[in-house]
């Protein structure tokens, strides 16, 4: 099957590292506009990887539509204030959703017909340690005793955490909505949302654990009650 086609069932996440992508090609598929835009991250590697997010955006759906990657239509609206920093949003018309994510030494980028989309990644810094103080601010109190008392509460407390950030970000509502108010499944079964105070019913959410490779935590959700395979490309299959 080839890396371009994007089948109705499914939902594509592509995979590249920040370094991936020389810088030609960077500035030759993202515009300027969004180029200043990466500028705003005040250090250098997450400038990187804000960029290596916008091409391998820009890239993945100019291989699904022909487009070139540099033309095709993307929308940043802020929900709040009206700037470019928002979720990515295609022309309707185009009848796909996408969203990006960076963390560490991985940049996703998962795009879908199913309906809207969230990805996150998370990367560990320090493998084996247990924030607890900010398991307290993305948990609930049911969901941090299980985690208290897992193997490995550091690792688990991220599983549950990327979940949940997906879910926010498949929604528009990225931070603002705390997580605390998100009941996922636990860190060892299959992902799901259990509970969350929003109208759209939980069978009507689709979340999958994602494979970002050593030290890092992943995981995309979409907006739909069908049933979604995910499959995970490398970028290079793009370069
Ligand atoms: C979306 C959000 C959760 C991402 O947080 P993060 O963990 O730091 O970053 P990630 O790497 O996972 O995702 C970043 C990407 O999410 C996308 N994004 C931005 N806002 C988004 C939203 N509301 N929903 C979904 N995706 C969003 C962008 O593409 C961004 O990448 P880019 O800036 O390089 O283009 C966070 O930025 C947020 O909560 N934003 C909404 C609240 C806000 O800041 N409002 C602005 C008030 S003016």
């Amino acid at each position: 099957m080839a890396a371009d086609q994007l089948l109705d069932g499914e939902c594509q996440v592509w995979w590249a590292r920040p370094d991936q992508v020389s810088d030609d090609l960077l500035l030759a598929a993202v515009p300027e506009a969004e180029q200043r835009r990466a500028g705003r991250y005040r250090q250098r590697l997450d400038r990187q990887r804000s960029l290596t997010g916008a091409w391998l955006l820009r890239t993945a759906v100019a291989a699904i539509t022909g487009d070139r990657p540099s033309e095709v239509l993307l929308d940043r609206t802020c929900a709040d204030c009206g700037q470019q920093h928002g979720r990515p949003r295609l022309p309707a018309s185009v009848g796909v959703e996408v969203s990006v994510s960076h963390a560490g030494d991985r940049v996703a980028v998962a795009l879908t017909r199913l309906g809207e989309v969230g990805v996150d990644v998370e990367f560990a810094p320090l493998p084996g340690h247990f924030d607890h103080e900010l398991a307290e601010n993305i948990l609930s109190p049911r969901e941090l005793s299980i985690v208290e008392r897992s193997g490995d509460p550091g690792a688990d407390f991220r599983r549950l955490w990327v979940r949940k950030e997906a879910l926010l970000k498949a929604t528009g509502h990225g931070l603002r909505m705390p997580m605390s108010r998100i009941e996922v499944s636990p860190a060892a079964d299959p992902p799901a949302l259990v509970a969350w105070p929003l109208d759209i019913p939980v069978d009507q959410v689709r979340l999958a654990t994602l494979d970002p490779g050593p030290r890092h935590h992943a995981a995309v959700a979409v907006l739909t009650g069908a049933t979604m395979t995910v499959r995970e490309l490398d970028a290079a299959l793009l370069l």
